[in-house]
């Protein structure tokens, strides 16, 4: 969490960095601040909430510099507070901004000389650990004040007597720095930097870069690394609202274009299979695989479950899915026969990355399933699978869980052609495939209509998510999306499991989403549904178009278009992604950055 933007160039730097903060608000909005250097002296403004609130502080103000540093907190020690927002300073004369957490702050402060603290961060200890390291040499400085660390970092330094270099180092906290002419960008990740340059380096843990009129990228043992540049192709207005009013509604919207980026290039139609680069095993290696694992939090863990489902009925292998911070903390057994997946949005959340190191450790085959190109979990897995759905900035995953989920079925087809599943088989999914993004289409019609829905429901204070089989991780999706941007209580569960304990929760103030869509489950589906409204439940019923009998069970409903059975997740989660969208407006919550929480989670 907390997001890093530096900039050392040509241009009027302020600028550059408020635009590069909105960027990042999504990493955290405690607070925000920037730090400019002119003429020898650094300047700052530091307010506590939104970039907007720190913009409106700056109006007026002259911070002229072409060089400068600026950050967005996702508090961690210490209170909300101006005095613990970043950038911190030293003795007027150096600059930090930094992400992570050191866990040896205490005992650094025996260390230092100067005693002053303005903050209760361990961020403003470390800026004091390298000042008093500084002898002249500011990556000297870094260099050896890093040892004597213990924790995580990405931060970046500059300091008055060096007008035009940014200082930067990284262990287990992102860091990209794009490369234009004559100018360098830094921040945790590219998109502050997309409107200017496409090409882009990532920082690795234990490097440190000295950015000035070039960049060099050292290791800790003081050796030069030459490092690979990336070309970024995702499309800056991608990044942008396109005039929606705000990132998760678009995101939602994007769904049905994304999605065919997932598929693009990986559909092999006339064998009725999938051609997924990113396995690194030969089919003979495939078919010894004996089990799957799947690790990943939150949305992208329930992508994981709809895996699940589609791993065990088309290619019959064994599949677990996981909590990557419950992973790592117990004796999970993981050999060479174990296909380990892990997922994720950002490729940076800490539990994840954590779990995918574990399960390495443990000789497992540990692949990818990632949205954000070069991020960590990336680059540590080495192999694995871009899922393609541009840049997500609402902290309320969308169409990152339509591509997660979109990818995890190829997989498992591609693993099924070389098992059990026919031809037809493959075929016909392949083609239903190809059918969804015009499905989804048709569901974004019904915006409006779901709208009305959203506002019958917005002033309950609990609300639960029924589901079965392949939709009962629909139901969790659309319980997390619910309560993590309008705050109501929300509970995803197997509809069979309703009888088992939760359906005493149930009563007239305690409505029931269920997806009752036409499949293999839908009279046991339908069973549950009479149980919570013979309780007095209102129902708002997910239905496949022409079912008129889901009418006499349904307060409301809402129609989708048929597709297959295990393909239904991709269709069935966006009615609950814009009614949770809706639920969240209606209530005036703020959307795109929900309280408490930060899109990625780069601290345990
Ligand atoms: C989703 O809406 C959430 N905000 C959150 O659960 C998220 O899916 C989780 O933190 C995992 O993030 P990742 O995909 O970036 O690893």
């Amino acid at each position: 969490m907390c997001g890093i933007v530096g900039y050392v160039g040509n241009k009027q730097v302020l600028p550059i960095l408020l635009q590069g903060l909105r960027d990042l608000e999504y990493r955290g909005y405690d607070s925000a601040g920037v730090a400019v250097l002119d003429n020898g002296k650094i300047d700052r403004v530091r307010e506590v909430g939104k970039v907007d609130k720190l913009s409106q502080k700056l109006e007026g103000k002259k911070l002229p510099g072409t060089i400068g540093v600026a950050h967005t907190r996702w508090a961690t020690h210490g209170g909300v507070t101006e005095f613990n927002a970043h950038p911190h300073i030293v003795d007027g004369r150096m600059a930090i901004v930094h992400n992570g957490i050191i866990e040896n702050y205490r005992e650094l402060k025996e260390k230092i000389q100067d005693k002053n603290y303005e903050s209760q961060t361990d961020t403003e200890v470390l800026a004091k650990w390298i000042y008093q390291n500084y002898k002249g040499d500011l990556v000297q400085a870094v260099k050896d004040a890093l040892p004597g660390i213990r924790g995580t970092y990405g931060l970046v330094v500059m300091h008055a007597d060096h007008p035009h270099q940014l200082v930067a180092a990284r262990l287990g906290s992102p860091l990209a720095v794009g490369i234009g002419e004559n100018e360098f960008y830094i921040a945790s990740d590219v998109t502050p930097m997309l409107p200017f340059t496409k090409r882009v380096t990532f920082l690795d843990d234990g490097e440190i870069a000295s950015i000035n009129s070039e960049l060099k990228i050292f290791n800790l043992r003081n050796e030069v690394i030459s490092k690979n540049i990336t070309e970024i192709d995702w499309d800056q207005a991608k990044a942008q609202k396109g005039g929606f009013e705000n990132f998760m509604l678009k995101e939602i919207f994007d769904q049905k274009e994304v999605f065919e980026d997932a598929l693009r290039g990986r559909i092999d139609m006339e064998e009725g299979t999938a051609k997924m680069g990113g396995l690194n095993l030969t089919e003979e290696e495939m078919r010894k695989v004996k089990r799957i694992m799947i690790i990943a939090e939150g949305t992208a863990r329930h992508a994981g479950l709809i895996g699940k489902y589609a791993f065990e009925r088309l290619a019959n292998i064994p599949t677990e899915v996981d909590f990557s911070s419950e992973f790592r903390y117990r004796d999970p057994i993981v050999n060479k026969d174990t296909l380990v997946f892990v997922i994720s949005q950002s490729g940076e959340t800490a539990d994840t990355l954590m779990a995918a190191r574990e399960a390495k450790r443990k000789g497992g085959q540990v692949r990818g399933i990632v949205n954000v190109v070069g991020s960590t979990i990336a680059r540590e897995t080495g192999a694995g699978t871009y899922i393609h759905a541009g840049p997500e900035l609402a902290v309320a995953s969308t169409k990152a869980y339509t591509n997660m989920t979109a990818v995890l079925l190829l997989y498992a087809l591609q693993f099924g052609r070389l098992k059990h599943t026919s031809l037809a088989t493959g075929q016909r999914m392949l083609q239903s495939l190809l059918e969804i993004s015009e499905k989804m289409n048709e569901i974004l019609k019904q915006n409006e209509e779901i709208k009305k829905i959203a506002n019958i429901y917005k002033d309950y204070k609990n609300i639960l998510f029924i589901g079965r089989g392949v939709n009962y991780p629909v139901a969790l999706e659309g319980a997390l999306k619910l309560e993590e941007i309008s705050y109501i209580h929300a509970e995803g569960l197997a509809g069979g499991a309703l009888k088992h304990g939760p359906l005493a929760l149930v009563s007239k103030d305690v409505p029931v989403v269920a997806i009752l869509t036409k499949n293999q489950l839908y009279e046991k589906m339908k069973s549950s549904i009479q149980e919570v409204r013979a309780r007095g439940a209102r129902t708002l019923i997910i239905a496949t178009q022409g079912d008129e009998e889901a009418k006499e069970v349904a307060d409301e409903i809402i129609y989708l278009p048929k597709t297959m059975e295990l393909l239904e997740p991709l269709l069935n989660t966006i009615p609950l992604q814009l009614f949770a969208y809706h639920v969240s407006v209606a209530l005036g919550r703020d959307v795109d950055r929900p309280r408490n929480l930060a899109k990625s989670v780069t601290v345990e």
